[in-house]
């Protein structure tokens, strides 16, 4: 620690840090551009200019950039001094000079950090009076707009894209005062984390083009604390809403997950919540198919009749709904009617990441955590596809190097121009191990490229050479023998080895080799070490650890007549198994009620179908990959503006659903109740009560504000229907109010914020205020309760035995293809992929293979194919892999799902190809091995 005076007060602050870093997390003032906490100093907007003095007695003192000057024990520094105003103020002229005045119609307007920093400054008279400079701007996709006369060159962005998300498509060209941050020519931005650009850059070039559509001013949207319920990864989000429709997605800082970035899919995906064709009223379809609307009551009446006339009545939940209410369906049907809604292979995977999780004796990290890992093993995900944000943290973990490099040298870590010139391509040690090409390879010590079976193998031969009395692994070729023995020397080298594994390709052999690794440190005494182990959907944890049966068990109650009754929650069993298995099975059934907020095919085939609110609309519990339980809450009530819409959150229709099925009166539920409720019943959930701040905490005796204290217009907002204004919907749920009336600010410490504002920083930016140190922790604690146990937390590591059912080699067939799912992040999430602009992001279905196979049969790049799989097929253009085993087809996920009617891949599919173009047949015939 250092004692600094500022302006004649002292602080006790870091002395690992900057002046401005300092002074930032002390809660004062100084206008900054380039330096971003996550990103470091580079010194190259000159606007965080303060006085720093030799010691009390000096009173000429010298200005220094604060982004660049070191915390120094006893440092005399002023910001209020007149030359440091000055210079700041001159400097923002400067940026201004060229910047277009357009506010007004500028879609950063209201959240724009260079608006406060202009205001912070002072700077309030434009005296130049000449042309400015002009650009053009360039389509670069469907989610990110762009204006580059905006620029105040920061330089913010590239360092973003290139160097921490490392995207290679965007660039800045030019010189002096014309630089131009963009791509070489129009196009859409390649980068999976290109949307954070909007949040990066301090002023409006970079914009979110899907909000742009309905574009809303910051102040003017209602907001809540949200968890992304596009992948496991939980990261947190601040979703803004406003006459009912979601308008955009920022990131919502969580200190422990994903600290200021989130990926595209998570940004841009929420399209589905404002589809015109969603269910908004109960329905009920007759023999005939005919559909008529019910009112809620006559609804739960109709339902519950029919479930009351079956013999027996399951439940199918799901892994995109709530914990609560999958609850809530377990507790009405009983627990030995329920069905986890997740097909069998998938659900056995998941409890055996549970049980490794718990049993294997290595701590999940956080993803934070990751970011601190010094050798990492990823067997089986292509992460930026399956957990992007994971991904975004592995990569930071590998160039953390270039901090422990500059270190050695006195370098601090928030120089940022210096740590990457000492680093230069030199990384922590990363080895990729995936049938095809990843996007985390160019960064990679080591990339394998291999069958799933021989994933695991090689998995297993890292866990015997780290430990002989792991089982070993016959047959391995020379070259993977020496990987293995490289590969473990890092891990054990590391101070903070971390292990990946996951679900992508449906190999339970992957995940037990990760296991053993993972057991093999334990004995090797790595207690620090870690293991990740990725699951497809929002709440596939929070399911594994609930319990229930699996759809396959679920669906076979229904085809030999043991229930002959079932409630479907958020889930469309068309995307889980074969169409005509799920036909079969609903055909026998005679009740069949679907709460869900899409029409799906199994929405479709609802006796009674009662509309579902979405994350938007409900709130309720998920358990990320990480065991972190966190809550969402709802955005807006959608009742308030549509009077006619019946939306209810799923748990609310199931209480109401039990109650009208047991004859009771429905009696009002809090959702703290039936969180409570999971608690006491899971051993696991018991933490849960301290998840979230129950529905009575108030600050200084108000709720929170779901909107801005700016907030205007909502005694306009119904006027189309009745010029009296009701009151805003009272939420007894949570201690978040509907309205502006409540707490927003930042002075008391809170964990779940629904938007990031404070006097004067009306930007992302704003998040400082509410940190402990900048970049750090929020100051009341980041929200979510890990329910794995934290590294060093008292787990047993090495615990439980080695698996020894190693797989026997991969071997080619003849004539006949081991068929893999790739997945995809962008359509590969059954919500987000409703979303429009994330569909114009999906790319063209393609089937990969192998260079060799294909030069072995002859077909070229594009030409297309006739991939056969369990009885149907699909034409497809090819694409070649130079990585891709021979033997081995990849199909992106969702693809599987076209031909055979199931998305989640099988353990191991074969299929056949067959060119399309006439008179191939018989030359691939020939060419066969
Ligand atoms: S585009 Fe934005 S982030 Fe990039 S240099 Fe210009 S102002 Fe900075
Ligand atoms: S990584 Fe997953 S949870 Fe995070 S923003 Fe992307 S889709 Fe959402
Ligand atoms: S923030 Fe210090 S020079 Fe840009």
């Amino acid at each position: 620690m250092a004692t600094i005076h500022v302006d004649g007060n002292d602080y006790e602050v870091e002395d690992s840090d900057n002046l401005l870093h300092a002074c930032l997390s002390l809660g004062l003032d100084i206008p900054y551009f380039c330096w971003h906490p996550a990103m470091g100093s580079v010194g190259a907007c000159r606007q965080c200019a303060v006085k720093q003095y030799k010691d009390a007695d000096d009173d000429r003192g010298m200005l220094v950039m604060s982004c660049m000057a070191p915390v120094k024990d006893d440092a005399y520094i002023s910001i209020d001094d007149e030359e440091a105003k000055t210079f700041r103020q001159t400097v923002i002229e400067w940026l201004m000079v060229n910047h277009p005045h357009d506010c007004p119609v500028c879609e950063e307007g209201g959240h724009c950090h260079l608006q406060d920093m202009t205001v912070m400054t002072g700077h309030d008279r434009r005296r130049y009076r000449f042309r400015k400079r002009t650009h053009r701007n360039q389509n670069l996709g469907p989610f990110i707009a762009h204006e580059m006369n905006r620029c105040i060159t920061c330089y913010r962005c590239t360092r973003f894209y290139q160097d921490y998300a490392g995207g290679e498509d965007l660039g800045a060209f030019g010189a002096h005062d014309n630089v131009y941050f963009g791509r070489v020519t129009d196009g859409t931005l390649e980068s999976e984390f290109s949307g954070n650009l909007t949040e990066v850059c301090p002023t409006g070039v970079f914009t979110d083009q899907t909000h742009s559509d309905h574009y809303t001013r910051k102040w003017d949207l209602q907001f809540a604390p949200s968890v992304c319920h596009q992948c496991a990864s939980g990261c947190n989000i601040s979703p803004g809403e406003r006459y009912g429709d979601i308008r955009r997605i920022e990131n919502r800082y969580n200190g422990d997950v994903n600290g200021y970035f989130l990926c595209d899919r998570g940004r841009f995906g929420y399209g589905y919540v404002n589809r015109k064709d969603r269910p908004t009223r109960p329905e009920s379809r007759d023999e005939m198919g005919i559909i008529s609307p019910l009112e809620v009551d006559e609804a739960l009446d109709r339902a519950a009749d029919t479930l009351r006339a079956a013999r027996r009545v399951i439940g199918i939940g799901s892994p995109r709904a709530s914990l609560e209410s999958n609850h809530g369906l377990r507790q009405m049907v009983g627990d030995a009617n329920f069905s986890t809604g997740i097909e069998a292979g998938e659900l056995a995977r998941i409890q055996r990441m549970e049980a490794l999780n718990r049993e294997a004796g290595l701590a999940t990290p956080s993803l934070r955590e990751i970011e601190q890992c010094d050798a990492i093993l990823v067997l089986g995900e292509d992460l930026i596809q399956s957990a992007a944000r994971v991904a975004l943290s592995v990569r930071q973990a590998v160039r953390s190097k270039g901090a422990e490099l500059g270190e050695a040298r006195g370098i601090p870590e928030w120089n940022a121009e210096a740590v990457k010139t000492i680093a230069q391509d030199a990384g922590h040690p990363l080895f990729v191990v995936t049938p095809d090409v990843t996007k985390l390879d160019g960064i990679a010590t080591y990339v394998g490229r291999l069958a799933p079976d021989d994933i695991a193998r090689l998995g297993f031969a890292v866990a015997h050479a780290l430990d002989s009395t792991a089982p070993t692994v016959d047959g391995l070729d020379a070259a993977t023998s020496q990987w293995v023995e490289r590969i473990a020397d890092a891990l054990l080298a590391a101070k903070k080895p971390l292990v990946i594994a996951g679900e992508s390709l449906g190999s339970m052999a992957i995940l037990e080799a990760a296991g053993n690794i993972a057991r093999a440190l334990g004995r090797r005494q790595r207690p620090d070490a870690g293991l990740t182990l990725v699951r497809r959907e929002a709440n596939s944890v929070g399911l594994g650890l609930l319990g229930g049966e699996s759809l396959d068990w679920a669906l076979a109650q229904l085809e030999t007549g043991d229930a002959d009754g079932v409630v479907i929650l958020e889930n469309d069993l068309y995307t889980r198994l074969p169409a005509s298995r799920v036909d079969d099975a609903l055909d026998r059934a005679t009740a069949v009620v679907v709460v869900d907020h899409q029409r799906t095919p199994t929405w479709e085939r609802a006796g009674v179908a009662l509309p579902a609110g979405t994350f938007a609309e409900s709130d309720g519990t998920l358990v990320s990959l990480e065991g972190r339980a966190q809550r969402f809450y709802q955005v807006f009530d959608p009742s308030y503006l549509r009077p006619d819409t019946r939306i209810r959150e799923s748990w609310r229709w199931l209480h109401a659903l039990h109650a009208t099925l047991d004859r009771q009166p429905v009696e009002t539920i809090l959702l703290d109740d039936l969180t409570q409720a999971v608690a006491e019943e899971v051993p696991i959930f018991a933490p849960l009560h301290q998840n979230t701040p129950e529905a009575m905490f108030r600050i200084h005796g108000l709720k929170l504000a779901r909107e801005p204290h700016r907030y205007s217009g909502r005694t306009a907002m119904r006027a189309d229907l009745n010029v009296n204004e009701p009151r805003a919907p009272v939420d007894l749920d949570t201690p978040f109010a509907f309205s502006m009336e409540g707490y927003a600010g930042y002075q008391e410490p809170r964990r779940e914020v629904a938007f990031a504002w404070a006097p004067g920083w009306n930007s992302p930016q704003a998040w400082n205020k509410f940190q402990d140190e900048v970049g750090g922790h929020l100051r009341a604690g980041d929200p979510g309760k890990r329910l794995f146990l934290a590294p060093n937390a008292g787990i047993t590591a090495g615990g439980g035995d080695y698996c020894t059912e190693i797989p026997a080699a991969f071997t080619p067939r003849h004539g006949e293809w081991q068929v893999i799912d790739l997945p995809q992040l962008f359509g590969g999430d059954e919500m987000s992929r409703r979303a429009e602009p994330i569909r114009e992001r999906m790319a063209t279905p393609q089937v990969a293979l192998s260079e060799a196979d294909a030069a072995r049969l002859g077909i070229v790049a594009g030409e297309t194919v006739s991939v056969a799989l369990d009885g149907a097929s699909l034409t497809l253009p090819v694409r070649l892999s130079a990585g891709l085993p021979q033997g081995v087809i990849g199909l992106p996920s969702g693809t599987i799902q076209e031909i055979t009617g199931a998305l989640t891949p099988g353990v191991t599919r074969w299929g056949r190809l067959t060119p399309e173009a006439s008179g191939r047949r018989a030359s691939v015939e020939e060419g066969r091995p």
